[in-house]
C-alpha cells in the first residue's frame, strides 16, 4: 500500500532512539523526509536530517520555532522523555511545573508553529506520542499521568479547530514496549521491591494479553499509518498499541 508520505516532510520530536526512532524510521521508509530531533541530534538512520533540540530548554525550543516559520513541514510527531518517576501523594509544585515546562508548553507551541504551514497547504498531521496511563493512570508515574491528560485534552480540542483545514490531531498510546525508557523504569521497580529485573519483567508481561513487551517498529508503524493519505478521516483519536494491557473499552 501506498500511503502517500513520499515528499511529505516530517518533524519527529526525540528522534534518537526508543519510539520516536522507530517512527521516524518508518517514516522515512515511507519516503517522507524527516527531521530527527534530539538533544543529542543524532538522526536514527541514514538519510534523516539531525536535529538538536532541549524541550526543557527555552532558547532551543525558540530556534526549532523561528525554524519553523521558514521551512514548513507536512507532519509533525510530538514525543519527549519521560518524567522521574514517583507517586501524587507530596509531589512539589516545582516538579510538576518542571515536568509541564518539559512535556507539555514546547509541545503546544511547535505544533502552534507548524499548523500555518499545514493550513496554508490544506494537508497536514500532527501525531502525539502519550502513554496509557491517560486512560489508565499507572501507579508511580504521578507526573508522566498528570501531564500527559492535559497533553490529551488540548490534542482533542485541537482536533476540532484544524479539521476544517486538512489537518488531523491525534494520540497513540503505548502500553510496554521494548525501550531504554521501559527498561529503566522496570529497574526502579527491582530496586523499590527487592525483586530481580526477570522477575519484574515477567509479572508485567503477565498482565498484557499477548504475552510480551511491544517492539518500537510495532508503535511506530500506528505513527506511520496516522500520518499517511489513508487516515485523513481519523482525527481527534487516541489510539492504543498496548497488546490489550487496557482493560476497559
Ligand atoms: N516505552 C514505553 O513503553 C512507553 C510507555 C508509556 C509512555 N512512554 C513515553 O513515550 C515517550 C517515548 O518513550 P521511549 O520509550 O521511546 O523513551 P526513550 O527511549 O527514553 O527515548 C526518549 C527520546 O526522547 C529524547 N529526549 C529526551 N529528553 C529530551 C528533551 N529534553 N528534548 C528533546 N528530546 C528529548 C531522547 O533523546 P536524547 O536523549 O538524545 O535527547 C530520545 O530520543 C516517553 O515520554 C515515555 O515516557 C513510553
Amino acid at each position: 500500500m501506498d500511503l502517500g508520505l513520499k515528499g511529505k516532510t516530517a518533524l519527529v520530536l526525540g528522534a534518537s532512539r526508543g519510539l520516536g526512532a522507530a517512527s521516524a524510521t518508518l517514516l522515512a521508509a515511507e519516503g517522507a523526509h524527516v527531521i530527527a530531533a534530539s538533544r543529542s541530534g543524532d538522526a536514527p538512520a541514514e538519510g534523516m536530517e539531525g536535529l538538536k533540540l532541549d524541550l526543557s530548554d527555552a532558547a532551543s525550543v525558540a530556534a526549532l520555532i523561528e525554524r519553523l516559520a521558514e521551512q514548513p513541514v507536512d507532519i509533525l510527531v510530538n514525543n519527549c522523555g519521560g518524567p522521574a518517576a514517583g507517586p501524587a501523594k507530596g509531589q512539589s509544585s516545582a516538579a510538576w511545573q518542571a515536568a509541564f515546562e518539559a512535556m507539555a508548553a514546547p509541545i503546544f507551541a511547535i505544533t502552534d508553529a507548524a499548523l500555518p504551514g499545514m493550513i496554508a497547504k490544506g494537508w497536514g498531521r500532527v501525531v502525539t506520542i502519550g502513554s496509557s496511563g491517560i486512560v489508565q493512570p499507572i501507579p508511580n508515574l504521578a507526573l508522566s499521568n498528570g501531564v500527559r491528560g492535559a497533553v490529551a485534552g488540548w490534542s482533542k480540542t485541537l482536533a476540532e479547530e484544524v479539521a476544517p483545514h486538512g489537518v488531523t490531531v491525534n494520540m497513540v498510546l503505548p502500553g510496554r514496549i521494548a525501550t531504554d525508557r521501559l527498561a529503566q523504569l522496570d529497574g526502579i521497580k527491582a530496586d523499590k521491591t527487592g525483586a530481580s529485573l526477570d522477575a519484574v519483567q515477567e509479572a508485567s508481561r503477565k498482565t498484557i494479553p499477548t504475552g510480551r513487551y511491544g517492539t518500537p517498529e510495532e508503535f511506530g508503524a500506528m505513527v506511520t499509518f496516522l500520518c499517511s493519505a489513508q487516515a485523513a478521516y481519523v482525527t481527534g483519536s487516541m489510539i492504543r498499541v498496548d497488546g490489550g494491557m487496557i482493560r476497559g473499552m
